[in-house]
Formats: C-alpha cells, structure tokens, sequence
C-alpha cells in the first residue's frame, strides 16, 4: 500500500520494529486508535505505534484487507465498528476514513469524552465542520485536523522565512497524476484546500476575494483548478493544481517587500532571495530545514496538546475557514468538460 500525499515511506518494511515499540508500552500511555485504515489513516496507524508514550490500542476499519493488512503489520487488534474500539478503551483517535463520514465518526467520539485529530478537509461542508468544533467545545475535548503540510520542515521553513515580512504574494503548484482510485471530490477538495491553510498561514490573514477557474479535462469532477486569491491583508496569492501531469511537483513562492523565497516541498530545497540592488542584482542562501517526517510532526503536537491541555496547533475554526474558501472556488462557477470526442460541455459541480 502507497502513501498518500503526506507520506513519503511504504508501510511494508517496519513490522519488526513496529512490535517490539508497542509490546513495550508504558502503562500511563495514552490509548490512541485509527478509524480508516486506506491509504492515509495506514499512515497514521504506522507512526502513532512508534510515538513515545502511546499505545496503539487497535485500528477500525469496515474493509477486511486493509484492517488485515495493518494489523499483521503493527501486531495491534482491528476492529470492524468504531463502538468496539470505544468500549476497547481509547483517550483519542485520529480519523482517516472518507470524508463524508467525518462529521458522524467525530461526533462519535467527542460525545464520549475522546480526543479527535480528523483528516483533512475537516468535513464535506462548511455546517458539519461547525458542528464537530461545537461539539468538541461543548465536552471540552482536543481537536485537531490533519493539515499535513504545516509539519513538512520545508513549508515550516518558508513560515519562518516570511515571519514579520511583508508579503506581497504567493504562487503555489501542487500538480501530478491521477490518483490510482477516484473518490467523489475534485482537485479543489482532495489538494487546493492544503495550499488554501497555507496561504492563510503564512498571511495570517483571512482570504476575501476567490477567482477560480475550473475545468473537467478527465474526471467527471474538476481535474485543473487555476485558482486566485485576494486576502484582507492585500496578498495576492495562486494556486495551481492538477492531475493531468505525469510527475508531482509542489512548490511554493513567495514575494516579500526584501525576499523572494523559492521552496520545493518534495526536494525539501528552500532558496531565499534577498538584498535586491537597483542594479537587479541579488544574493541568495539556501535555508536550513529539518528532516521530521511530516505525519509524525502532526501527530506528536497532537498528542502533545492532549497531554497538556494547550490549543491544537490546526483548529477546527482554522480547518472550516480553509474548507469555505475551497467551496467557493467550487460555488463560483460551473465547471468546463473538455472532450475532444464530444466537444464541450457544461457540468453542475
Ligand atoms: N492529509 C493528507 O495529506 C491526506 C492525504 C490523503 C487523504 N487524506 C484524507 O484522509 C481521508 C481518507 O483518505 P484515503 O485516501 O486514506 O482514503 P482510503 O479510501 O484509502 O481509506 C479510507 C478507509 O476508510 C475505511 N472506512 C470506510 N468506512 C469506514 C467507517 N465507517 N469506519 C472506519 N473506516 C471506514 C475504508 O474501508 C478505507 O479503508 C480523507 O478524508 C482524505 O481527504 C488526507
């Protein structure tokens, strides 16, 4: 089984390892369990049975193989409901199953009391997302949501590159092929909505203007996105995504009134810009960035703001105000069918 778009190991590879972490437990441990075991929460089982202090008490996942295949893997129990793995025992979980189940799985949990980390998008609209942080107010529980990409050491780079600079804007492509098996969203969804937290991140500012462009050049949903953004700040910011071309590629650029930062989020390279002369000429350093695997990152400041009673570091406020602007990227227009056997068409998104 592959990684998805955070990961960059297989989960094959690591069974020993993985048996000798969990049997040697601690008994204070915090009792974490996996709902979805695809391709993303395999992820998530693989690295919270190698976190400190956690005990991964068993994975839940309605799909025989993938349940088999993680269990055999980590030597942890699996689960075919989520009520077993709360009458198991579990202070948190950390939920990877389709999206449009988020919402039911989280309430769920938070009304008995468990700590939820929710995949991103937090949820399949903007109204379940406030539900889920509703709810996880109301029994004062942690919540976090798995935008991934704000643990990636070259993205945390660029953050700190851009601190009390004055962004001027923002170009960010994240483009490959298609995913081996389609789900129901598009390229707006399933990838923008990671660029979406990040321009809000690094700006610190809400986005207020959207000027998508969207086209169906393949799927059934929109495969090409050019998207473009105004935030109250006055950053102008792009996206482009795809699942036309062959190769990935994710990287980010970022204007500042002295910087021109250039980061590559697969290579982990980021160039910095800076000491502009009216001649054009310029210097440029590569800037220092860490090695943490980006999932471990997000999983680790999760269970640390459990263990500590501090702010989840991706808020489910944070995670519904990046899923609304993804939405009105897809609110804004119809999306264009390009079929040189049928010509053009127009589809409803
Ligand atoms: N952060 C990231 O970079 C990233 C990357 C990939 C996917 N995701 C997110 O993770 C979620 C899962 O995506 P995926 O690609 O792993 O999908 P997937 O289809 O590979 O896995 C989903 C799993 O959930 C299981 N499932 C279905 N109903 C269930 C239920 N009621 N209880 C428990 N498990 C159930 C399925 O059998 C399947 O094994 C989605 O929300 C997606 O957006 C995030």
């Amino acid at each position: 089984m592959l990684l998805g778009e955070a990961g960059t190991h297989r989960i094959e590879g690591w069974h020993q390892g993985m048996v000798q972490a969990v049997s040697s437990r601690p008994d204070h441990s915090l009792r974490m369990g996996v709902i979805g075991v695809g391709v993303m929460g395999s992820n998530h089982a693989r690295v919270l049975s190698g976190l400190p202090d956690v005990r991964l008490v068993a994975v839940v996942d309605p799909d025989i193989a993938h349940r088999d295949f993680v269990t055999r893997a980590l030597d942890c129990r699996g689960l075919d409901d989520l009520e077993s793995l709360i009458a198991a025992g579990v202070d948190a979980v950390t939920i990877a199953a389709p999206t449009h189940l988020h919402h039911d799985l989280a309430l769920a949990c938070i009304n008995r009391g468990i700590h939820v980390l929710v995949e991103k998008p937090i949820a399949s609209s903007v109204e379940e997302g406030h539900s889920i942080i509703r709810a996880a107010n109301r029994a004062g529980v942690t919540l976090m949501v798995g935008h991934v990409e704000r643990f990636n050491p070259a993205v945390r780079a660029i953050k700190e590159a851009v601190r009390g600079e004055d962004i001027l804007s923002i170009a960010i492509t994240r483009v490959g092929p298609f995913p081996p098996r389609m789900s129901n969203v598009g390229v707006v969804i399933d990838l923008a909505v990671h660029d979406i937290d990040l321009i809000r991140w690094f700006t610190e500012s809400e986005i207020v203007e959207v000027q998508p462009q969207l086209s169906s050049a393949v799927a059934e949903r929109e495969d090409i996105a050019l998207l473009q953004f105004r935030t109250a700040s006055g950053v102008l910011a792009h996206i482009n995504t795809n699942w036309l071309t062959p190769f990935k590629a994710r990287t980010i650029h970022v204007a500042t009134r002295k910087k021109y930062i250039i980061g590559d989020l697969l290579t982990r390279q980021v160039t910095e810009c800076f000491g502009f002369q009216p001649d054009g000429s310029y210097s440029m350093r590569h800037l220092s960035v860490g090695h943490d695997e980006p999932l471990r990152a997000e999983l680790m400041a999760f269970v640390s703001a459990i263990r500590n009673g501090t702010r989840a570091p991706v808020t489910g406020e944070e995670a519904v105000a990046s899923l609304d602007i993804a939405i009105r990227c897809l609110q804004r227009q119809e999306v264009t069918t390009v079929s040189p056997r049928k010509g053009p068409r127009r589809v409803a998104v």
